[in-house]
């Protein structure tokens, strides 16, 4: 069976709309931006599992405008004529939008307003199905800090809030996304929310981690509902949504919606399983998907990366998901350990078209077969 002939889990748009951020939504859940694995083919997968909206990896706005100069040159066109992003490029992948995608929020970063503004031109140029424009100022991660990208913004105010008006002339909703702000930056976090949304971002989004934390210890949760309550209907969550419960408190908490990052990629079906929790009507074969349909979203997630990125990253992108997949499933340890030495996604796809025989040989051992 294939996934197109399944039950679609959540609720449609037009049955249970939400209003977020300028966008009419299915639902308040949301894939985070994740650089290296929001790729098309894993947001149209999270899109089928039921993510009112996704996010595309944190795009480089320097990046586009090399894109587009090399572009130009080729096509020896002008500056009016531009043709932006060389066929097949870096960039052009990571702003591709597959069919059956929830909307698609593209999260951009830079170091100055004028790069971000022209950056975000040519990814509009590039990519009509953008609903939305992300800005990063969240990344703790030294390579884009240096450029005085992400969470370096948030030492440089007047810089972000120039970005989101900047942004915000291009007429779609602005979407930028900070991280906790402590006490040694110029501003605090409700100080550095207040801005951006003076400067006309739609909604933002807070990770309650400072810049310092990177990805340890523990988000401040306690911080969203307070900023919730500041600013009405403007706050998502993100940090440490690994549960269905974490989700709630948060939306319990006035967020208007909140982001699913490692807690969706170490179990891909925690988008139904709290979409139900939430009281959405969701289909039973993805509050308890089988192994059956799990191998075949596996499958078809996988051939969607080899079609997009190429078999080296399907083989990458399927053994992430896989740790999370089949939970509790007998035999699963040993597909696994199979899977983890494997390098082609011909290989793969074969151990996993065939992984019932690790299912029943565990059953043969454990005396379960008759
Ligand atoms: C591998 C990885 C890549 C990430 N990439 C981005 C990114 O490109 N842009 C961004 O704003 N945040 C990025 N984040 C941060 C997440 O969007 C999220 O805010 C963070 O992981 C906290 O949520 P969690 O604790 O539920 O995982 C990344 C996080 C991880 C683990």
């Amino acid at each position: 069976m294939t996934l197109d002939e399944l039950p679609v889990p959540p609720p449609s748009v037009a049955a249970h709309p939400v209003e977020i951020g300028g966008l009419r939504l299915a639902n308040p859940l949301l894939l985070a931006p994740l650089a290296g694995v929001t790729i098309p083919a894993l947001r149209l997968l999270y899109s089928k599992l039921g993510a009112g909206a996704v996010h595309t990896e944190m795009i480089s706005c320097a990046g586009l405008l090399v894109s587009e100069r090399q572009s130009r040159r080729r096509n020896n066109t002008g500056d009016e004529g531009y043709e932006i992003v060389s066929p097949g490029s870096k960039t052009e992948r990571m702003l591709a939008v597959l069919e059956g995608e929830s909307p698609v929020i593209a999260q951009l970063f830079a170091g100055d307003a004028e790069i971000m503004a022209r950056g975000a031109e040519c990814a509009l140029g590039v990519q009509s199905k953008i609903v939305a424009l992300g800005i990063n100022m969240a990344c703790p991660m030294p390579k884009v800090l240096k450029k005085g990208a992400g969470s370096k913004l948030l030492e440089r105010p007047e810089v972000a809030f120039d970005m989101v008006r900047r942004l915000v002339a291009l007429g779609l909703p602005v979407w930028p996304k900070i991280r906790k702000c402590p006490p040694t930056l110029p501003l605090t976090t409700e100080a550095f929310c207040e801005g951006l949304l003076e400067a006309g971002a739609a909604t933002v989004t807070v990770h309650g981690r400072t810049p310092a934390q990177r990805y340890t210890g523990e988000a401040d949760v306690s911080l969203l509902p307070r900023l919730a309550t500041l600013f009405p209907g403007k706050v998502c969550a993100s940090g440490d949504v690994f549960s269905p419960e974490r989700a709630a408190e948060y939306l319990n908490g006035g967020c208007a919606a909140v982001m699913f990052a490692r807690g969706a990629i170490a179990d891909p079906f925690l988008f139904p399983r709290t979409l139900a929790f939430l009281g959405y009507e969701v289909h039973n074969k993805y509050r308890n998907p089988s192994p059956d349909f799990q191998l075949s979203l596996l499958l078809d997630f996988g051939e969607n990366v080899c079609a997009g990125s190429g078999p080296r990253i399907a083989v990458l992108m399927v053994k992430r998901l896989l740790s999370g997949m089949f939970k509790g499933l007998p035999g699963i340890g040993e597909l696994r350990r199979a899977a983890a030495h494997i390098l082609s996604w011909k290989e793969l796809r074969g151990i996993l078209e065939t992984c019932e025989v690790y299912f029943e040989r565990r059953e043969e051992h454990s005396g379960c077969a008759s």
